[in-house]
């Protein structure tokens, strides 16, 4: 099949690539020529494991074409999917810009065979039907085609496999010819398929974010709770965990989630259900609690380091990525400096990312040791597996004075203890 990907971010680029691999013929659309030459030269501008080499693969054959140019992508293609950014405003609704202006090039463009538009952008419900309206506005008198909602689950630092092998493939359009033709493209991809309603399909996107987030914000509720009283919060969500209606899967507390989709489709969900009349009172907690995971942990760090020379061990919102987009780290970095911190960091992957909103507020070190080296304490964000098994002891021994406040529960407090370290990590027995 020719099919072609609008948007070269991790949603586009990752179903391009895997789309593709799978012997499809895949045209990706930009609008930035630098980035696009970049593309093609085999550089997937972004950071996920396998990507590059997927990238290059798939260029080696011919399958992946990238262009500015719809005219030359569109009419060629059976199915034209749709991954583009959909931001949060001020307001924190979902905004729709770049999705309904790409819509409109799409539709001049289209050819005179049947085709079908899929969204794979998390969008607001009823979207994909104005999708639709600019579409017939704007498509050649011939053109026939369909709308449909495929939502992407995909997340970063695992990308390829959720990929490969999602839980499930969401198919919502109204149209059996284009459900029809998605279900043909996905067929040597395994995974439940889904097939519902338009309005279902976009919902399905928000609601699972949304739950995902809501066990995040419940597990460091319950961790406020556990520091308050002794207990320890990995023995308490281990044993509720083992509920197998529960689940122990995103059910760590920790600084709180980040990343470029939960903060923002909770607070779309919100504003939807809001604007309908709903109540939202809960997912309203969601968020709060979400915003206090950050803001205790900076607290706690203000009112228990010995001093204001700091070292940090992670930047990136999670590992095996160097997104930063509301990662926790980037915004208690942002509460430390504003009082008087002097801020050391090393990430893996995702210290060029921050130099771009920090520039030389903060100094960047070229290993975790250079970072806490002579520091009055050392901060974890990100838990890198290369942080998991480091030479704690050494790490000791260059402090100026031991202390760990460790956001992500990656060590244990008796072994820390043992070590000389004060430690301090989440809703655990702490010093
Ligand atoms: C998420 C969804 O998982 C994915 O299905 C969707 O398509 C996009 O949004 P992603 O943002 O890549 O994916 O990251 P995810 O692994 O879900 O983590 C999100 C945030 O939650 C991270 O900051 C992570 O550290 C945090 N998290 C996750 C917790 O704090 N506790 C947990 O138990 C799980």
């Amino acid at each position: 099949m020719t099919i072609t990907l609008v948007g070269h971010g991790y949603v586009g680029l990752v179903s391009a690539c895997v789309f593709a691999d799978l012997g499809n013929t895949v045209f990706v659309i930009g609008r930035n020529e630098d980035k696009l030459l970049r593309l093609k030269s085999g550089d997937p501008i972004i950071y996920e494991p396998g990507l590059e080499e997927l990238l290059k693969k798939n260029i080696a054959a011919g399958r992946l074409i990238f262009t500015s140019s719809y005219k030359e992508a569109i009419p060629a293609s059976e199915i034209v999917m749709t991954g583009v950014g959909t931001p949060p405003t001020p307001t924190g609704e979902a905004d729709l810009t770049s999705v309904l202006a790409v819509a409109e090039q799409i539709g001049q463009n289209l050819g005179n065979h049947f085709t079908v538009i899929s969204c794979k952008s998390t969008v607001p419900v009823g979207t994909n039907r104005k999708i639709k309206e600019v579409l017939d506005r704007v498509k050649p008198a011939h053109a026939t085609f369909e709308v449909a909602s495929c939502p992407e689950f995909l997340r970063e630092g695992s990308a390829l496999n959720d990929t490969f092998r999602p839980d499930r493939i969401i198919i919502g359009s109204d149209s059996k010819e284009a459900i029809d033709l998605l279900l043909k493209l996905h067929e040597p991809i395994e995974g439940e398929r889904v097939v519902v309603g338009l309005e279902s399909a976009e919902i399905i996107k928000y609601a699972s974010n949304s739950m995902l987030a809501t066990k995040i914000s419940f597990a460091n509720l319950i961790s406020f709770i556990c520091e308050k009283t002794g207990a320890d919060v990995e023995e308490v969500l281990d044993g509720v965990g083992l509920d197998k209606r529960i689940g122990r899967m995103f059910l760590y507390s920790g600084t709180g989630y980040g990343g470029s989709c939960f903060p923002k489709d909770v607070l779309a969900l919100i504003n939807t259900g809001t604007s309908m009349g709903v109540d939202m009172t809960m997912l309203k907690a969601v968020d709060d609690i979400n915003k206090k995971a950050q803001t205790n942990f900076a607290s706690i760090i203000q009112s228990s380091a010995p001093g204001k020379n700091i070292g940090v061990w992670g930047l990136a919102f999670k590992p095996n990525t160097d997104d930063i987009r509301f990662a926790p780290a980037i915004n208690i970095i942002k509460i430390l400096l504003e009082d008087g911190y002097t801020v050391t960091a090393y990430d893996p992957e995702g210290m060029d990312n921050t130099a771009t909103v920090f520039g030389d507020r903060i100094r960047y070190a070229a290993n975790p040791f250079e970072a806490a080296e002579n520091k009055d304490a050392l901060i974890i964000f990100t838990e890198w597996n290369e942080f998991k098994q480091i030479d704690l002891k050494k790490i000791k021994e260059t402090m100026s004075s031991p202390y760990i406040f460790d956001g992500r529960n990656m060590y244990e407090p008796e072994t820390m203890k043992q070590l000389g370290f004060t430690y301090y990590s989440i809703g655990r027995k702490n010093i």
